[in-house]
């Protein structure tokens, strides 16, 4: 193996230190900042990933409400459940965790979270004013994974860089992120037709595709950066990201481990946006707090 790890856990550990101190910094200020999840049924991984959203927040200080919901909740019930989170303003932001039970209408519950208290960055507002260079709350994973390319020194600035996948959640947030920062961006998706010749002239790489091991290693250029987003239950119980690890380690110089890489970048940067929900909320600067 030649390729540098990003050690997604250390990383995270530094925003999280950084949202710590904006708490804190908050705290004197009079506000604790508080995060509402809310979870509908009983979906296992989405158990796990809101699990460690509580936890997070109790390392940084943030205050947390976790509200599980039962699957046969109604859109309805949901709706009331947020109104009244909008309205509460001790709580600061507000993330339901996806995917929801058949049934509810995704589109719907992200439209009533108020674009200010919508920490995860899927209003339609916070999109919109990402896409046009305002500030606003980035989504948590794409951030996330903008941050830790960074964190290896490469410049962005004129690279090529290969998104493969479309969501609104990575693909697509991900690949407006990186036109931000001057790259040169191809999203690769289920109809592209060439997609292996594409992902080979990456010098950044990020794969959303959710199939363990889509990429292997033929598909990295040598010295890429390589940023696997993938959570793939494999058949052995073990998690598994959308990389080829062993592969791909032979010729990135930079790549994401799974566990341990995206994930954990990802609830670090759900706490830096609630603490700045706060900070806005009431009318303070997080900037001129420290
Ligand atoms: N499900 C998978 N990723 C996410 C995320 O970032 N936010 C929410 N709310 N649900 C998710």
């Amino acid at each position: 193996m030649h390729a540098q790890l990003i050690d997604g856990k250390a990383l995270a550990a530094a925003v999280k230190a950084e949202a710590a101190a904006e708490t804190a910094s908050l705290q004197a200020a009079g506000v604790t900042p508080c995060l509402a999840v809310i979870l509908v049924g009983e979906d296992p991984a989405s158990q796990v990933y809101v699990r460690g959203k509580i936890r997070d927040c109790a390392e940084c200080g943030i205050r947390s409400l976790e509200l599980r919901l039962p699957e046969t909740t109604t859109q309805q019930e949901l709706l009331d459940r947020i109104a009244a989170l909008a309205s509460d303003s001790t709580v600061h932001g507000i993330l339901v965790q996806l995917p929801l039970p058949a049934g509810i209408d995704e589109r719907a519950i992200i439209d009533a979270i108020p674009p200010e208290k919508d920490v995860d960055g899927f209003s339609p507002v916070n999109v919109g004013r990402m896409q046009t260079g305002q500030p606003c709350f980035l989504p948590c994973t794409p951030a996330g994974c903008i941050r830790m390319i960074e964190s290896t020194g490469t410049v962005i600035d004129g690279k090529h860089a290969v998104v493969i996948g479309r969501s609104n959640i990575v693909g697509k947030p991900v690949a407006q992120l990186l036109l931000a920062r001057n790259a040169t961006v191809t999203i690769c998706h289920s109809h592209t037709r060439n997609l292996r010749e594409l992902c080979a002239q990456a010098d950044i790489l990020v794969a959303a595709v959710g199939h363990e091991a889509f990429v292997d290693g033929s598909m990295i250029k040598p010295g890429a950066v390589v940023i696997d987003v993938g959570i793939n239950r494999g058949s052995d119980g073990k998690l598994h990201g959308d990389v080829n690890f062993a592969q791909a380690a032979e010729r990135a110089a930079f790549l994401t481990p799974v566990p341990g890489g995206v994930g954990p970048m990802t609830r670090a940067m759900l706490m830096k946006n609630t603490t700045q929900a706060a900070a806005m909320q009431n009318g303070l600067s997080l900037e001129k707090m420290s």
